[in-house]
């Protein structure tokens, strides 16, 4: 279950028409974007018999590898990532099948580093693309492969699993000339959204967690929404931070008291980033995992400039137990005997309520969505909220929420100052530009 609290109340400048109005284009799906809606019918990107099959095929790659390594970036593995690290113990058992990520950077040392486990260990490599030529993704992906080939030879076809467009792309063409097996990234729904289909669950399965229930949860927090309609806290979500926005603040600080859930906050922050940083609009979403940034954005949140809300995202029951040792009187030099017997998550949600007050003291208007426990149902529905809120959240804003235009610029010049084909005119105006500026 998750449940939302308006801390410093609810906040809903937005006429009722414009929400229901903005609502129901998304349920009729004719507003912007409306190719990219897949993703709204968890059960239909993710059917009973995909599930099994995605569930097989990580039991066959788990009884293969020790490592698997998901190579891709943004919506192609940020999903993944976060699901899995919010499932899984900090320190995992040795024998676990570990998760390894790559081609979410450029970084020679990191590919380097890597590179030498896999020398060591036995692996097998999921590759995420719909596009198949993400730099970043493609780049490590050639190396991943050569380096496959040459340790297992003509068993390499078994190890490297390929997740991408149905039938465009680079990818796609390289599976089926090598006879890797594929699955399929739908056309109607983007990166960023693609957590449950096989991009995310592919991953998850492979982890070892329970990607039925993920889906289903998902499904039900559809069917919640659906039944509740604009009163749902999905749409009270995006019509609170849209009146905030519209009142001036420009940032959004998603915060977690729990270390496993930075990944979450990632994954949120690529989901309303992407979606709706565009048009030089929209709120700038940041997070922070508190209590440890508490020592080093605290201060700000506490008394630095005004421009902030805070959304906190917590879990009312941790999954294991450790209280604060009782010590001697004369041991008790840390003065924490006054803790003595409690557990830590009672304090660390002391932390949290005292944060929450404080940081309302600071004139920062805040709300908490609380997750009942850190599990696969729970975090199913907390996705789902999030993707349909962010739908909502941008249309109220008056943007595509499904494209992501802005990000071929990058692209446009790495491509060129490395000389790609086609880019030759601008390679030649960049680099005069960066001469001038070291001159
Ligand atoms: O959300 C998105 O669409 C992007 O973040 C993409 O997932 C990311 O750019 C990777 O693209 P691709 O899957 O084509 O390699």
């Amino acid at each position: 279950m998750i449940t939302l609290h308006w801390n410093t109340g609810y906040r809903n400048g937005i006429p009722e028409t414009e929400v229901e109005e903005r609502f129901r284009t998304l349920l009729r799906r004719d507003g912007a974007g409306n190719d990219f809606l897949g993703w709204m019918d968890p059960e239909s990107i993710a059917p009973e018999d995909l599930i099994s099959e995605i569930v097989a095929e990580a039991e066959r790659l788990r009884r293969l590898a020790k490592v698997v390594v998901v190579a891709g970036i943004g919506g192609s593995y940020l999903g993944a990532r976060a699901v899995i690290e919010a499932l899984s113990p900090a320190y995992p058992a040795e024998d676990q099948v570990r998760i390894a990520y790559a081609g979410n950077s450029l970084s020679e040392d990191d590919m380097h580093d890597l590179l030498e486990l896999l020398d060591r260990t036995d692996y097998a490599v999921i590759v995420i693309s719909k596009s198949g030529t993400t730099t970043e993704t493609a780049v490590s992906f050639r190396l991943l492969q050569a380096h496959c080939e040459r340790k297992y030879g003509a068993q390499a076809v078994e190890r490297i699993v390929c997740i991408t467009d149905k039938e465009k792309g680079a990818l796609k063409k390289l599976a089926v000339r090598k006879g890797y097996p594929c699955y399929i990234l739908p056309d109607d729904v983007g990166g960023r959204y693609s957590v449950l289909t096989p991009v995310g669950l592919l991953p998850i399965a492979v982890a070892g967690f329970d990607i039925r229930a993920l889906v289903h949860e998902a499904a039900a927090m559809k069917g919640e929404i659906l039944k509740q309609g604009v009163a749902h806290d999905a749409v009270r979500y995006a019509c609170h931070r849209n009146t905030l926005y519209r009142q001036g603040t420009a940032i959004e600080v998603l915060a977690s008291f729990e270390p496993r859930l930075h990944y979450i906050i990632e994954w949120w922050k690529q989901l309303y980033g992407e979606s709706e940083g565009k048009e030089q609009k929209g709120l700038f979403p940041a997070g922070v995992v508190y209590t440890t940034d508490l020592h080093s954005m605290g201060q700000f949140m506490q008394e630095g400039s005004r421009l902030m809300m805070e959304s906190f995202l917590t879990v009312a029951s941790p999954q294991n137990s450790c209280a604060v040792p009782m010590l001697p009187e004369e041991e008790n030099l840390d003065q924490l005997n006054y803790l003595a017997g409690r557990r830590l998550h009672e304090i660390n949600r002391q932390a949290y309520l005292g944060t929450a007050l404080a940081h309302e003291d600071g004139g920062v208007p805040s709300l908490t969505i609380e997750l009942e426990r850190l599990d696969a149902e729970n975090l199913g529905r907390l996705l789902y909220f999030f993707e349909f809120a962010c739908a909502i959240s941008g249309y109220l804003l008056g943007v595509n929420p499904f494209d992501q235009p802005g990000v071929e610029a990058y692209k446009r010049n790495m491509f060129a100052l490395l000389g790609k084909k086609g880019y030759e005119q601008e390679g030649v105006a960049l680099r005069e530009r960066l001469e001038q500026k070291n001159a």
